[in-house]
């Protein structure tokens, strides 16, 4: 794994843009893996400024996002899919249509699962970029779940209800589940890109860098990618 740390956020957010822009303009009809949360916003609006500028297109380019909420449909506000077009994809040229992620609502889990899935299979991602969670997970791969996981519905741990939950009113009306992407369909990208800011994610950035390879930590399976690179502010990279 090769690891950069940065100054700050904003350096963090510039480094990962640099490396996602490199993809978008060598392949434009690259797809592109991508992720929710505070994490990506800087890169996003990075993204956003630089075609808004340079017209760098994403007319062609195809996006597979992680994971989603169960129980909340694509336009409830704290819906990831809401997150992705809010704060990415409608201020891009990208095609709703290249646009891919879980259905929070459907009402077979098997069905969903296996529906993405095979959208994986057809959507090979040249980069996959990843937050990480305080807990080491990622995506909604919480500890101990098996690195050759596809997509499965999870039950989220108190600790990632407790995260998420300043996002929403109340912590009781965070969903308690979720649709995600496996560690396997992860591991099969051709680059992986993660990104952590924050002293709240100095603990894990040390686990995933520095530690074992364990089911514990999710994050740690990247040591094993040919191609992750981990950015990484200095205050997330404090422990290293
Ligand atoms: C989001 C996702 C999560 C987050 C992680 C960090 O799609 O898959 O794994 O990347 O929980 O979240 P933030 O960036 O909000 O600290």
């Amino acid at each position: 794994m090769k690891i950069i740390v940065t100054k700050d956020y904003e350096k963090m957010s510039l480094k990962a843009f640099e490396v996602l822009k490199g993809v978008v303009k060598s392949k434009p009809y690259a797809v592109l893996g991508l992720a929710t949360g505070t994490t990506p916003l800087g890169l996003y609006h990075n993204m956003i400024e630089d075609h808004k500028t340079h017209g760098t297109s994403y007319a062609h380019i195809r996006a597979v996002n992680l994971d989603e909420y169960q129980g909340l449909p694509k336009d409830h506000p704290q819906s990831y899919a809401y997150f992705m077009r809010e704060n990415l994809f409608k201020h891009l040229d990208i095609e709703e249509s290249n646009t891919f992620i879980e259905n929070g609502m459907a009402q077979n889990e098997a069905e969903e699962c296996a529906r993405y899935n095979k959208l994986l299979s057809e959507l090979p991602r040249d980069i996959q970029l990843l937050g990480l969670g305080s807990n080491g997970h990622i995506a909604f791969n919480e500890p101990n779940t098996p690195f050759g996981n596809e997509t499965h519905v999870v039950d989220l741990t108190e600790n990632t209800i407790k995260d998420n939950a300043r996002l929403f009113g109340d912590i009781l009306e965070v969903p308690r589940k979720a649709f995600t992407m496996g560690i396997k369909q992860i591991m099969q990208a051709k680059q992986i890109l993660i990104l952590a800011s924050g002293a709240n994610k100095a603990d894990a950035v040390y686990q995933t860098v520095r530690g074992r390879v364990t089911e514990a930590v999710p994050a740690s399976v990247l040591q094993l990618h040919p191609n992750c690179i981990m950015i990484a502010d200095k205050e997330a990279a404090s422990k290293l």
